[in-house]
């Protein structure tokens, strides 16, 4: 009797508390997805095994809220908040449903709630990606009401986040980016404290500057990068967005993130339904440096254009010329950069204008056709000269914005951001307006920008797509409802990409917007990497660089050789510094190499060519970040390794130099333990060579002890001295 009363009660209790399981290779999430309650999530960590997957409710863990919603809960934040038709402003949800698809990738599960009394279904999805351990998540909310004449029906969203994740209590440390023109991807680490943190961009269209919408937790304390629990998070959404952590009285941090709703209640319509953007969740117990990893698997395979193509070491001409562009000195540089081995070249701003020159920053923005006093010979003949010297074409645009004065302006002032009845207000160089993306109009517009290039020079490689200015007017000339701006601005920015895209699938694109503005996951699908920053200063760009890695990978972030003393810090540093940090990305060049010494040219070619060397590592190699220029050791370190770990490249760079100082070891890692490694410095201008140069050690020495990296360059050039030393090295198996 006793016995038959415990079965009974077991089985009301599995009823009472239905799991639903999303694996991936190593991690898994569990769903409390119970009929008639609120979707719940209880665990999102290391894979679990079958025996303890039944067993999750009987550990204490809790099913806490996945996807809140406000009226009828405690203090908890909620993801979700909407006013009713009636002007209720409460939302109950309760699963109603739950369902499991697979596809080639991995599995999706849609959980699908609906309040008992208002019309509101919400779906949400989880989507995993089994190889890379990563799951999106995103809403689906429907307003499900039959409209009249007389009652539209019409539910405002106050409130519409893309996910909740419940995050048990402990030493949990959260790591964010922040930083804007010219000092991007700063890293910030610090313990999630008891109330509220908010992270948020309200800029419009450069939604990583200010900071990013990505974070990383550590949940083992202070975050280690290659050892410890560590959940990360990215919104895949190119506007404005807000991520918070609320730490209350409960045992959980809650992370939400979203589009922000700030200015930007949407009306849901009668039959409607709103899909948020993803968020994209990683787990990994190999530290930051493995959740980096995964992002990066997944960015590389599913997100950024062509993560699979090995990009071109290319030359811009900005900070080499500016806005003096002319036919002879293009063809200089191309000539210059094809001389010490790249394979592209970019013109930049500057060389476009009929009635308005583009002189300089205040004018002829959308009047996208080439200034004939400075290149009577056009577009054309640029691509012909590019050809001569066997190298490829691409050009700047900046297609969301115009000024006034231009050309487009004087024929269309209904096509910028202005709100009804007010003034322009206007951005960089004191004339920059925004177009209205929401405006199909201007799609087409926009869209005929890169056609109208393709056509007239179908050889055209690769476009910088910059963005320079903020959604300051906050004001369409077009939409009804003018909160839905930032929304349908950015739907129709994915609108001209598709089209971009469906037309020129092969052409590469560079997100850049003042620099880094948009690095983010919402972007990159139709971009194949974004500018790191304008700051090309090879000691600011260890940090930056160090930072951006932590989400994106190394095959997405133009990283160029630059002058010194710097244009933006005016530091002197020497060639060698300044090449051993670029090669850590995307290699390039941002200089005019008409001013360089014939020295400096020579230790760039060779540089170069050493770097196709070790191009496929770079860009296709998982990343190990060893010693953080955030821990002030007087250096940083990292890796990138083959993924078969039969080679690996080591980057070491000084980043404070004073006399009489001696680092730590800096101690290798991701190197199969078993393997010898034979070592060769790459860009090597010291006089002698290094103790190892040519030297086999085998994977567990060089990850247990690490080598010892000599203080400073004896350069064979004295005249590149500086005080910041720097080491590539190349590790091959045997
Ligand atoms: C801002 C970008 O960040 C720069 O690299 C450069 O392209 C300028 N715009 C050109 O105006």
């Amino acid at each position: 009797m006793k016995k038959t009363l415990f079965i009974l009660l077991m089985a009301a209790w599995q009823l009472a508390s239905a799991q639903t399981a999303l694996n991936t290779s190593k991690t898994t999430l569990v769903l409390d997805t119970q009929n008639g309650r609120e979707l719940g999530i209880s665990y999102y960590g290391a894979r679990l095994v079958d025996a303890d997957l039944g067993q999750i409710r009987f550990s204490g863990l809790r099913p806490e809220g996945a996807y809140p919603a406000f009226g009828l809960k405690g203090t908890t934040e909620c993801a979700i908040a909407v006013t009713q038709a009636d002007g209720s402003m409460t939302l109950d949800l309760k699963v109603t449903g739950v369902e499991r698809t697979s596809w080639d990738g991995g599995e999706t599960i849609t959980v699908t709630s609906a309040d008992p009394i208002y019309p509101v279904i919400v779906k949400n999805v989880y989507k995993s990606f089994y190889d890379q351990d990563m799951i999106e998540t995103w809403a689906e909310i429907t307003n499900t009401a039959k409209a009249s004449k007389k009652n539209p029906q019409t539910i405002v969203l106050r409130r519409y986040d893309s996910g909740c994740l419940p995050i048990h209590v402990g030493d949990v440390w959260m790591c964010s980016l922040y930083g804007s023109w010219a000092n991007e991807g700063g890293l910030t680490t610090e313990p999630l404290t008891r109330g509220f943190k908010v992270i948020k961009n309200i800029d419009g269209t450069r939604n990583s500057h200010t900071s990013h919408g990505e974070v990383m937790f550590s949940l083992d304390g202070k975050p280690q990068e290659n050892s410890g629990r560590v959940i990360g998070a990215a919104l895949e959404w190119g506007s404005n967005y807000e991520l918070r952590v609320q730490t209350n009285d409960s045992d959980y941090h809650h992370f939400l993130a979203g589009v922000s709703p700030e200015n930007a209640e949407y009306y849901l319509e009668a039959g409607e339904t709103f899909k948020t953007p993803a968020l994209a969740y990683t787990f990994s117990d190999e530290g930051l440096s493995g959740a980096s990893r995964n992002f990066h698997h997944w960015g590389r395979k599913y997100r950024l254009a062509h993560g699979d193509v090995e990009r071109k070491i290319l030359l811009n001409s900005w900070e080499g010329v500016y806005f003096d562009i002319n036919e002879p000195g293009m063809d200089q540089m191309m000539g210059d950069i094809a001389s010490m081995g790249g394979e592209l070249f970019v013109m930049d701003d500057g060389w476009f204008g009929e009635k308005y020159p583009r002189l300089t920053d205040n004018c002829a923005l959308g009047d996208w056709k080439v200034d004939k006093n400075k290149l009577p010979n056009g577009l054309g003949w640029l691509v012909k000269t590019a050809d001569k010297h066997g190298i490829k074409f691409g050009i700047w645009i900046e297609p969301e914005m115009t000024n006034n004065p231009s050309e487009l302006y004087d024929a269309h002032p209904d096509w910028v951001l202005r709100a009804p009845k007010r003034d322009n207000v206007y951005g960089r160089g004191g004339t920059q307006l925004v177009l209205d993306l929401s405006n199909p109009a201007v799609q087409d517009y926009i869209f005929s920008i890169v056609d109208g290039l393709k056509k007239e020079i179908p050889d055209l490689d690769y476009i910088k797509w910059d963005s320079n200015m903020n959604v300051s007017a906050y004001g369409s000339q077009y939409l009804k409802r003018q909160s839905h701006l930032l929304i349908e601005y950015w739907r129709g920015f994915e609108k001209v990409c598709n089209r971009i895209r469906a037309a020129y699938p092969d052409l590469t694109i560079q997100a850049c917007a003042s620099g880094g503005g948009r690095a983010n996951w919402g972007v990159l699908p139709w971009f194949d990497e974004f500018w790191v920053s304008d700051n090309t200063d090879a000691l600011q760009r260890v940090y930056m660089q160090w930072g951006t890695s932590y989400f994106f990978p190394a095959i997405a972030m133009a990283s160029h050789i630059s002058a010194t003393p710097n244009h933006t810090v005016h530091r002197t540093t020497s060639i060698k510094y300044r090449i051993d940090v670029a090669m850590s990305g995307r290699l390039g060049m941002e200089i005019q190499p008409k001013n360089m010494t014939d020295n400096e040219k020579e230790v760039c070619r060779k540089a170069i060519a050493e770097y196709k060397r070790i191009r496929p590592i770079v860009q296709f190699g998982d990343i190990y970040r060893l010693v953080s220029p955030y821990d002030d050791k007087g250096y940083a370190s990292m890796m990138h390794v083959a993924a078969d770990k039969s080679a690996a490249v080591f980057y070491w760079w000084k980043i404070k130099n004073f006399q009489d100082e001696h680092f730590s070891l800096a101690k290798f890692a991701g190197l199969d333990p078993d393997k010898m490694y034979k070592i060769t410095e790459l860009d090597r201008v010291d006089v002698r060579p290094l103790f190892f140069e040519g030297r086999s050690f085998s994977g567990k020495f060089l990850m247990e002890n690490g080598l010892s990296i000599p203080m400073t360059n004896n350069m064979r050039y004295p005249e590149m001295n500086s005080d910041w030393s720097s080491r590539v090295l190349l590790l091959e198996a045997e």
